[in-house]
């Protein structure tokens, strides 16, 4: 509670109210901390706007209070706009340690008018390399847009505005790692790539541009909270309504999110791993021959 100590009584009050208005529509006093970046992130309109920014000096960033095993989490974001070459925007939840897992939206920045890249991953005890990028079917810059995890013991699904783009699904009984025994943090943070991130590197950041900020709203979570060695999720299960709340943990694509995720697979998709036979000479990673 610390953005409210020094508050005054009538702060109080209305933070009384405000919780519970809106205890499930997430609040970013409530759910997240500004871990760095020296006053660039900021918490605005009562908890309800969150802005990173990122300047020549430095960028910024965010994480979750909570630590997440299993989740429906949706975020809006409205990406920096204009020329906004070499930055990247990346929203992810990670474990951690040595051997962590790791669910990956980074947004690859770009001149203006040219298309942003949405570049995701999945790390599996520390092991990556499982990159698949995209466009995106409108520009990200001009208003704000879903983007979503869904993670439960059977699949990953990243979504964008509940379109379905990747399905990680869980072949443990194949000998492939899941990330299900780990519980996970919600980070985010804006910084600078230009080494790498706009054509391989070859577009720089234009500090003229400068603060360059990015903006997030209505960070909704149907998660399972981890705390003191138990889920949040097992101790309510039992309970009728709430196994109603907790569909999403058995949520599978259906017809539709199956033909939806091939549309956008097919028309968007930039960059897969599993077709990538030069990086892999000794053949693809084995969950590319399985899905
Ligand atoms: C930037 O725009 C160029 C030209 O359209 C495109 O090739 C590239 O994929 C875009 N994105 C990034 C991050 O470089």
């Amino acid at each position: 509670m610390a953005p409210f100590s020094a508050s005054s009584p009538l702060m109080k009050f209305s933070f009384v109210v405000g919780f519970f208005l809106t205890a499930y529509a997430g609040n970013f006093y409530q759910d997240f901390d500004l871990t760095w970046g020296d006053g660039r992130a900021k918490i605005l309109n009562n908890g309800q706007r969150l802005t990173l920014s990122l300047d020549k000096a430095s960028g910024s960033g965010f994480q979750s209070k909570n630590e997440y095993l299993f989740g429906n989490i949706d975020m809006q974001l409205k990406l920096v706009p204009g020329n906004s070459a070499g930055t990247v925007t990346a929203y992810y939840l990670s474990s951690k340690g040595a051997t962590w897992d790791e669910i990956d939206f980074e947004f690859l920045g770009n001149l203006s008018g040219d298309p942003y890249i949405l570049h995701t991953n999945v790390f599996t005890q520390g092991k990556g390399n499982r990159e698949q990028q995209f466009y995106l079917w409108f520009d990200p810059t001009a208003d704000f847009h879903t983007y979503s995890i869904l993670w439960n013991p059977k699949l990953i699904i990243f979504s964008v505005d509940g379109t379905p783009i990747r399905e990680f699904k869980n072949l443990e009984s194949d000998g492939i790692p899941f990330p299900k025994n780990q519980p996970m943090r919600i980070y985010s943070s804006l910084w600078n790539a230009d080494d790498w991130a706009t054509r391989g590197g070859l577009v720089k950041t234009n500090w003229s541009n400068a603060p360059f900020t990015a903006s997030y709203r209505n960070f909704n979570a149907k998660a399972c909270v981890w705390g003191n060695g138990a889920s949040s999720c097992s101790s309510s299960s039992s309970s009728s309504s709430s196994s109603n709340n907790n569909a999403w943990l058995s949520q599978e694509l259906d017809i539709t999110g199956q033909r939806r995720l091939k549309w956008v697979q097919k028309n968007y998709m930039i960059y897969n791993y599993c077709t990538d036979t030069k990086r892999f000479p000794q053949g693809l990673p084995s969950e590319c021959k399985m899905s």
